[in-house]
C-alpha cells in the first residue's frame, strides 16, 4: 500500500461552516474531509486529514508528512502569512506540496500577500472555496498515478 496523502489544515478551519461564510463558504471542514476521503477511497489511498490551530503542532505535523506522506495538500490559513518556521518545515519534504486556500488571497487585504507557504509548493489551488481540496486531491492523484 502506498504512503497516505496528508492533508492539513491551519487556524480557524474547524470554524468553516459559520466563519466568515460570504468569504468561506458554509460547507464545514468535516464536510471537506468527507468528500476528499470518498475521492481517496475511490482511487485506493489512504487520507490523513488534520486541522489544528497551533503553529507548532502544524510544523510537527509537516514534518510527520515529511517521513509518512506521498503528497501534501496544505491550507495554512493566516500562519500561510506569518510563519518562517512554517515554510522551513515545507523545505524538508521530498514529496508534492499543494497550497490551497477557500478565498484567494492575492485579491484580498495587503497583509495577506505575504506568503511563505508558495515558495516551497509545488503549486496551489485559490479562490474555488471547499471545492479547491477536491481539485486539490484529483491534482495529486493524477501527479502520484
Ligand atoms: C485562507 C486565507 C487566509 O488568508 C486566512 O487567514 C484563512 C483562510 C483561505 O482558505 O482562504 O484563515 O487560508
Amino acid at each position: 500500500m502506498s504512503k497516505p496523502i496528508y492533508i492539513l489544515n491551519g487556524p480557524n478551519l474547524n470554524r468553516l461552516g459559520s466563519r466568515e461564510p460570504e468569504i468561506y463558504g458554509t460547507t464545514t471542514l468535516a464536510d471537506i474531509e468527507q468528500s476528499c476521503q470518498a475521492l481517496a477511497q475511490k482511487a485506493g489511498i489512504n487520507l490523513s486529514f488534520h486541522q489544528t490551530n497551533d503553529e507548532g503542532e502544524l510544523v510537527t505535523l509537516v514534518q510527520e508528512a515529511a517521513d509518512e506522506a506521498s503528497a501534501l495538500i496544505l491550507n495554512a490559513a493566516a500562519y500561510t502569512h506569518t510563519s518562517i518556521a512554517l515554510l522551513d518545515a515545507l523545505k524538508l519534504l521530498e514529496i508534492p506540496i499543494i497550497e490551497v486556500h477557500l478565498s484567494n488571497p492575492a485579491a484580498r487585504e495587503p497583509f495577506r500577500q505575504t506568503n511563505y507557504v508558495s515558495p516551497a509548493a509545488t503549486s496551489g489551488v485559490f479562490g474555488f472555496g471547499a471545492v479547491g481540496y477536491e481539485m486539490a486531491v484529483q491534482a495529486v492523484l493524477r501527479l502520484l498515478d
